[in-house]
């Protein structure tokens, strides 16, 4: 809590002496805070920071701003009801677009929003489009912006999140970051230490909290493999769907592990549109032991990949998570933004080639590849009351 000090005074007759005051600004100092939501992971990072300050009613008056990055029901709403998030203040309805036209309606719906609430501290999290556009908004008009996440690079700069993230730190007041590695990188970026503060993993804050419910799942039955050995698939980076040649090797080492334990893949949406526009639908069909659905909501993906015997993916956050949670995950990118996640974690960064997926598959599935996994610092849940603590 803040606290203003006052200096010892003295009555103007003199005959007595205030020696100290402490005024506890806490209750009266009201910080508004617009925190920014857009693409599906941001809602697992923005919902314990909503949370937190709800809790400190006295101090914040949280918004809650949704760019509509992202729209289906699967990939947004579900998330809202599953980590008990308020239904979105606002709604820009973006949508879809090109990196420049979905960046630039971005910014052009969230600066009157600005202009208006006038928030003492806007709220920004992880590498997406609505990231850095939030954050160029508010940098243009001198309203504090403090990054979530800040800090990981994959040094790929054809990624577009690699892009983001750069950006968005060089432009943020206060940079929270999830690991030391990440301090590291932004030191490396001439940003002065001043302006990051280590607090950890703001979607671990999310995992440990409906990890519980989300054991009343009932995922694993209506897909018919609660008694088997499964493994979970995820891909949705453009370097491995938007590429024909990629994606079709995966699904040759698909076809490989397919045979020796069903993969429940739910696919996101970009995936959906790639696997239609390359004509990859009856591949995809006969790809023996892989099990194609819709998205998952948080704690129905949650009840999902917590029993599984092994995940292949290429996000970002379940990289986090699974290490978290010692599970075997095998990394289809040929770099990772996330290290800790291999240096204390899982996870193994495999990249694509199909040969390599399936050795290291089988390695993970035969258990003759082992991990001395530890949980990474400060990856203890306490992440939002930990940011709230620096902006007060
Ligand atoms: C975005 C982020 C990525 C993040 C991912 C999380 C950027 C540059 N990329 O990637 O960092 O890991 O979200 O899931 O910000 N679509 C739908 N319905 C939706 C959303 C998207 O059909 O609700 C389809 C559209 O065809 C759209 C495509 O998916 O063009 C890509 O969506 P977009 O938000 O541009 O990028 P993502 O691949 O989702
Ligand atoms: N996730 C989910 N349902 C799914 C796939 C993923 O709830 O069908 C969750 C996953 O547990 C993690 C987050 O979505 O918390 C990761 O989002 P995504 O992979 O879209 O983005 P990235 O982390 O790569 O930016």
């Amino acid at each position: 809590m803040s606290k203003v000090q006052g200096p010892k005074s003295k009555h103007a007759n003199g005959h007595w002496t205030l020696d100290f005051w402490t005024l506890d600004i806490g209750h009266f100092w009201m910080l508004k805070v617009i925190n920014v939501v857009g693409a599906r992971p941001n809602f697992i990072k923005v919902a314990p920071l909503v949370e937190a300050m709800k809790r400190r009613e006295r101090e914040f008056t949280p918004l809650l701003v949704h760019t509509g990055q992202h729209y289906d029901p699967n990939m947004t709403e579900a998330f809202v009801r599953d980590l008990d998030l308020p239904q979105p203040d606002l709604h820009l309805n973006v949508g879809s677009g090109s990196h420049a036209a979905q960046t630039a309606a971005v910014m052009e719906r969230f600066e009157p929003v600005v202009l208006r609430e006038k928030p003492d501290w806007v709220l920004v999290v992880g590498d997406v489009n609505s990231t850095l556009a939030c954050a160029l908004v508010c940098v243009k008009l001198g309203v504090k912006v403090a990054h979530v996440e800040a800090g990981l690079r994959s040094h790929d700069r054809t990624m577009p999140e690699e892009i983001n993230r750069v950006l968005t730190d060089q432009i943020s007041d206060l940079l929270f970051t999830p690991s030391r590695d990440a301090d590291d990188n932004l030191r490396a970026e001439g940003i002065p230490q001043e302006r990051i503060r280590f607090v950890g993993n703001i979607m671990i804050d999310s995992l440990f909290k409906q990890l519980a419910r989300s054991k009343d799942s009932t995922i694993r039955e209506e897909l018919g493999i609660s008694d088997k050995d499964y493994a979970v698939l995820t891909l949705h980076r453009p370097s491995n769907v938007d590429e024909p040649k990629t994606f079709q090797g995966i699904l040759d080492a698909l076809e490989e592990i397919g045979r020796r334990i069903p993969i429940v893949f739910p696919v996101h949406p970009r995936t959906r549109k790639m696997i239609a526009d390359f004509g990859l639908d009856e591949r995809i069909e006969n790809v023996s032991g892989l099990r194609v659905i819709e998205p998952l909501g948080y704690l129905d993906f949650l009840g999902l990949y917590s029993q599984a015997r092994l995940v292949l993916t290429d996000s970002g956050g379940i990289q986090e998570e699974t290490t978290v949670l010692g599970i075997p995950c095998l990394t289809l990118r040929e770099n990772t933004e996330r290290p800790i996640t291999v240096e204390m974690g899982t996870n193994t960064i495999v990249g694509t080639d199909p040969g390599k997926i399936i050795t290291e598959a089988f390695a993970a599935l035969d258990g003759s590849k082992k991990w001395n996994h530890k949980v990474p610092p400060l990856w203890d849940g306490h992440t939002a009351d930990r940011i709230l603590a620096a902006l007060s």
